[in-house]
């Protein structure tokens, strides 16, 4: 690992089941790597599968190097247990398939880590007609919460959701009338529609955390800081936002993936963090969101528009679920 080692180290079953969307770089790679060395099961959902099992073979040379080195917080397996399902949160069609896949695997479902993301990018629609931020940050993960909390449920205790957001959501206006951007594409906020969909994402774990009160499955999420990462690529062009990632790089302020993925990592495996929900972790530390990312009237509306959006990807029955009612 190189340095400190700040999140706690556990030994997880080999029949522990994480599935981390964008595994395959950054900080989704780092959890990857961490959570499967303490013995997980874990699937890489991505949307390439050329870099996915490029990135587990590397994954699988890193824990070698760390068993020859003795390093003690490490599995005893011979070799990790990692699979690659393919995942394209771009694409509804894609998201279904995902979910379809998954289900007649008949696998149990431990941890949902909801990762990937695309930053700053300039104004482009996917295929199903949604601005990119706000379908493959947000809707995209709601759709695969809402279908794979069922399987959660039964998956025994200790059942975890971790939504990767980002202190961008402070940089955001919150308008329900315009979720999906249809202006000028050369006026399109770039910043703006970034933080929107961080801030839903913060926004849906409240409203998920009042629903799960009381059951085996606890939702939360977080910032994971200023990690250098390829998530930079989103925005190269990009003048302002690069040259705030230089002073900040220059600083010393720019984390590496793995300093950044110790909450994401901290709040998959923590044992004190069993039954924890509701809370927006910044580090390994309880912060603070937004007001507005905190008012619980606005969580709800946007709650019930979300629900209006996806009608037809998520079923009555699985909104009956999702409410705690079935
Ligand atoms: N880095 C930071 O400073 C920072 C700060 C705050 C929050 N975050 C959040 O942290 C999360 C991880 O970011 P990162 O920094 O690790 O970025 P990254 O290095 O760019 O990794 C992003 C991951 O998301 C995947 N992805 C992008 N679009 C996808 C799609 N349509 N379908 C499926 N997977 C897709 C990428 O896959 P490909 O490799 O195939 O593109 C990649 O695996 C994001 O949610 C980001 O918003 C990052």
């Amino acid at each position: 690992m190189g340095g400190k080692q700040s999140f706690p180290i556990v030994e997880l079953p080999h029949n522990r089941v994480v599935v981390i969307t964008g595994a395959n770089t950054g900080l989704g790679y780092e959890t990857a790597k961490w959570v499967a060395m303490m013995g997980a099961t874990v699937i890489m959902a991505c949307r390439s599968k050329e870099r996915a099992e490029k990135a587990m073979q590397k994954i699988q040379d890193e824990f070698q190097v760390e068993k020859a080195k003795g390093t003690p917080v490490i599995c005893k397996l011979e070799k990790l247990s990692m699979e690659f399902m393919e995942l394209n949160l771009g694409s509804f069609k894609s998201v279904r398939s995902f979910i379809n896949a998954y289900k007649s695997s008949g696998r149990k479902l431990h941890m949902l880590v909801c990762n990937a993301g695309v930053a700053l990018v300039p104004f482009t629609k996917t295929e199903d007609g949604y601005e990119v931020m706000f379908q493959v940050n947000y809707l995209s993960h709601f759709i695969m919460i809402a279908h794979l909390l069922p399987i959660m449920r039964q998956s025994g205790e200790d059942c975890r959701i971790v939504l990767v957001s980002s202190d961008a959501h402070r940089a955001c206006n919150f308008d329900l009338s315009k979720m999906n951007y249809s202006g000028d594409p050369e006026n399109f906020g770039r910043l703006d529609y970034y933080g929107r969909s961080k801030l839903y994402q913060i926004m849906q774990m409240h409203s998920m955390d009042r629903r799960l009160q009381g059951s085996n499955v606890s939702v939360n999420s977080l910032h994971p800081g200023m990690v250098d990462t390829e998530i930079s690529r989103n925005f190269q062009d990009f003048r302002l936002m690069n040259a705030f990632n230089s002073v900040v790089r220059v600083f010393g302020q720019m984390k590496t993936p793995i300093d950044g993925a110790l909450p994401i990592i901290n709040a998959v495996v923590n044992p004190n963090l069993k039954g924890v929900g509701g809370v927006y972790f910044k580090s390994l530390e309880a912060g603070y969101s937004t007001a507005e990312a905190r008012d619980e009237m606005k969580q709800e509306a946007l709650w019930k528009k979300t629900l209006e959006i996806l009608k037809d990807e998520i079923p009555e029955e699985l909104i009956q679920e999702l409410e705690g009612k079935s």
